[in-house]
Order: C-alpha cells, then sequence, then structure tokens
C-alpha cells in the first residue's frame, strides 16, 4: 500500500480486480484481487487492498470487476480519407503489396485522397475512429502524418491529429513524412534533403511533433536516407522511431538503435543477431500483429530473441487503410497471442506499459502506480487474460480519463 496525500480523494475504486501491470508488484498482471485505487486532481494517489481504502468524495464499489491502466496504442495513421479496400481484393488475387506500391497504388492512393480533403472532413473521419478506439479503452494515442508528403498536407494531418486532444485522449504526434516518394520528386535524396531543410523544421516549429519516424524499405527508403532524416531529427531534440524489417532486412533497427530510438516497428525480418543491439539502445520492439494478418505474413517477428534479451515488446493497431484497417486493439491483443504466441500478460502489457515506454510517457502513464495520471479502464470481465481471449465482446464498462469517468 502507498499513499502521497492524506487529506480526502476525490474518488476511489474499491472491489476491484487490479491489474496494475506495475513491476514492482510481483503477481501475474501486477494483479492485487480485492483493490481499491484512488484519484486526487486527475492523479492515481492511492493503491491498495479494499479493506485499507480511504475515505473519497465519491466512492465506487466495482463488486469484482477488472480494472487496467488505460490502453495505450502506440503505433497508428489514424488520419487519412478513403479506403483500399480494391487493393485488398487485389491483394486476395495475388498482386503483392510492393507490385501494387510501384503502380502508384498503396501509400500514394491513400496520399491522393488526403491531399484533396479538407482539414474538417479528416478531423470528423479521425474522431469517429478515435470514439471506437476510446470505446476499446484506450487512453493514450499515437497518431501519424504521412499521407500528405508536402508541405501543406502534412501539416494539416499533424493539426487534425492535435485536434483530436479535444476527445479526452492523450495524443501524440509523428511525423513520418518518409513514408513515400511523393510525385513532385524523382529523386529519393532530394526529397530526404527538403524533408530536413524543410518540412520538418517548419512543423516542429509549429509545435506540431512529438517524435520522426520513417518507412526504411525497398519500396521506401534506405538505411542511409532515415539516418539522415534522424540526424536532423536530433538536432532538433526530437526522439526517433522506424518502421523497421517489415518486408525485408535492411538492417533499420540497428541503425535506429545508434539514435536510441523510441521503437522499432513491424520487425518482421529482424535477425536474431540484431537484438542485443536493440536493447542495449533501450529502444521498444513495437510488434503489429493486425499488419502482419493483412499482409498474409508467414516470417514470424524474433520473438523467442526479444524475450531472451529481454527487450520491452509492445503491441499496437498499426491503424491505416492499407495494411491493418482494424480499429479494435482488443482484437490485437488476440492476436498477438494467437499469432505471435505472446502470453496475454505480456500481450496486455503490451498494450500498456511498453506502448508507454514506446511513446517515451511511461512516468505518466501505463500502469496503475502512484504518482501517474488516473487514465484507466474498467472491465466486466473476471481476470485479466479474459482481455485477448473474447473477440466481439465489448467488454468496457467506463473509461476513466484524467481522473473522471467517461460516463458518470
Ligand atoms: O505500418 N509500411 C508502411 N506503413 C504502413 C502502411 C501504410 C499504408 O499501406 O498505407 C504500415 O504498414
Ligand atoms: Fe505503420
Amino acid at each position: 500500500m502507498t499513499s502521497i496525500v492524506s487529506n480526502m480523494f476525490d474518488m476511489v475504486f474499491t472491489q476491484a480486480q487490479l491489474a496494475t501491470l506495475s513491476p514492482s508488484i510481483k503477481a501475474p498482471y501486477g494483479l492485487i484481487d480485492d483493490g481499491a485505487v484512488g484519484i486526487k486532481d486527475g492523479r492515481i494517489v492511492w493503491v491498495g487492498p479494499s479493506d485499507q481504502a480511504p475515505k473519497a468524495k465519491i466512492t465506487h464499489a466495482l463488486g469484482g470487476a477488472l480494472i487496467t491502466p488505460g490502453l495505450v496504442d502506440c503505433h497508428t495513421h489514424l488520419v487519412f480519407a478513403g479506403n483500399r479496400a480494391d487493393e485488398f481484393e487485389a491483394r486476395l488475387e495475388g498482386v503483392s503489396y510492393e507490385d501494387i506500391s510501384r503502380q502508384g497504388g498503396g501509400i500514394m492512393s491513400t496520399v491522393r485522397n488526403t491531399r484533396e480533403a479538407s482539414y474538417d472532413g479528416l478531423l470528423d473521419l479521425a474522431r469517429g475512429r478515435v470514439a471506437r478506439l476510446k470505446a476499446e479503452g484506450v487512453t493514450s494515442l499515437e497518431v501519424k502524418s504521412g499521407y500528405g508528403l508536402d508541405l501543406e498536407c502534412e501539416i494539416k494531418m499533424l493539426k487534425v491529429a492535435q485536434g483530436l486532444r479535444s476527445e479526452l485522449i492523450d495524443i501524440e504526434t509523428t511525423f513520418l513524412g518518409a513514408h513515400a516518394l511523393p510525385p513532385e520528386f524523382d529523386d529519393a535524396d532530394a526529397y530526404i534533403a527538403f524533408l530536413c531543410d524543410t518540412l520538418l523544421p517548419k512543423a516542429n516549429a509549429l509545435g506540431l511533433v512529438d517524435g520522426v519516424d520513417g518507412f526504411c524499405e525497398t519500396i521506401g527508403f534506405t538505411t542511409q536516407q532515415i539516418e539522415r532524416l534522424f540526424i536532423k531529427a536530433t538536432e532538433l531534440n526530437l526522439p526517433v522511431k522506424l518502421h523497421a524489417e517489415q518486408l525485408s532486412d535492411q538492417k533499420g533497427a540497428r541503425m535506429a538503435a545508434g539514435f536510441k530510438a523510441l521503437s522499432v516497428d513491424h520487425i518482421e525480418y529482424l535477425q536474431p543477431e540484431d537484438v542485443p543491439a536493440v536493447k542495449q539502445a533501450g529502444t521498444v520492439a513495437v510488434l503489429l500483429p493486425g499488419a502482419f494478418y493483412y499482409m498474409r505474413e508467414t516470417q514470424l517477428p524474433p520473438i523467442e530473441a526479444l524475450r531472451r534479451h529481454d527487450v520491452p515488446m509492445a503491441l499496437a493497431t498499426d491503424f491505416n487503410p492499407g495494411t491493418s484497417p482494424i480499429l479494435s486493439p482488443l482484437t490485437i491483443l488476440n492476436m498477438g497471442c494467437t499469432l505471435f504466441r505472446l502470453t496475454p500478460e505480456e500481450a496486455l502489457k503490451g498494450m500498456t506499459l511498453n506502448g508507454a515506454k514506446a511513446l517515451g510517457r511511461d512516468r505518466e502513464v501505463g500502469s496503475i502506480e502512484v504518482g501517474k495520471k488516473a487514465d484507466m479502464a474498467i472491465w466486466d470481465v473476471g481476470h485479466p487474460s479474459e482481455l485477448c481471449y473474447w473477440v466481439g465482446q465489448a467488454p468496457l464498462i467506463n473509461r476513466i480519463y484524467q481522473g473522471a469517468l467517461d460516463r458518470a
């Protein structure tokens, strides 16, 4: 039991199964049976057994419902217009993602739609999507740019992402200008120079960028090109992360580790011998089973090596119109277990504490610990493993964001 204030709390939840995910509680999931959590001024101020819970202005006795940290979706491309169901059909008929991309479809198809869309139109679409994520307990969300690829549209996307901050959810914005080569450029090096000299500094000066990402791939950018972008990001004091080793081994994760990247994401083709470099850099391995599933990929990420080297593993939706049109973090938890053989505990940690780590936010969110933000989810299940087990059950009872319930 821990406490940092003695005066009366704003709210206390009692009679809960508390999956704290706190590393200092040794039980699986950091579980406290019949636990209580006290909130004051939007922060967690007390965690312990129900029978010792202090008095509060409002007490909610939960009758055994589960409380977890709010879910953290640390990798999404949530702002875009249009959809790519036509490519989904083509891929099922055997056309590859790479071929679609080389023929001007794929990411470029979404770029065309997103450039045409207005700020308000994009914000409307994004708001609807955020509502779905919140309905499954998400309280922190990363949103990337990368469907603009020019000054005007990249900035529009980042502004839309920030516009989502009024939706009672934490938003981290990521600059993904290095997602694909836009039609205005026929030279990838010249485009990277434009990103480094113009687009990224301008977007950053407007306060729109929390981090910098790139797509390091044969159909994206080379490791050396991304490295130039990361040098610029570092100059601007921005943390980096990378779409690495999704379709082939480009040694992108190794390069990103050299910049102490927050995360390397996808990593199906990461070689086990490159895992120690990721560990040493303190970089999180972000696993994206939704993209693995939609791409009908068969190469699994090096989960055993990641475990052996104790690399923190996160799970995210990668919500996007091309490779992962899945707006369901709970389905992703299930896929993390069924497709990648994560344990349900690893999966849930991946979408809470380690998701927060992947955003550099784990001192603030990601677990139920005194001092952190009171962002939590209340579920109608008896045990945390059920969050990975059911698909389509909508078990969320309520969401707590900065100490306030969505539904009072
Ligand atoms: O995470 N691989 C690059 N980026 C996305 C897909 C983007 C798209 O196809 O629109 C991903 O898989
Ligand atoms: Fe992605």
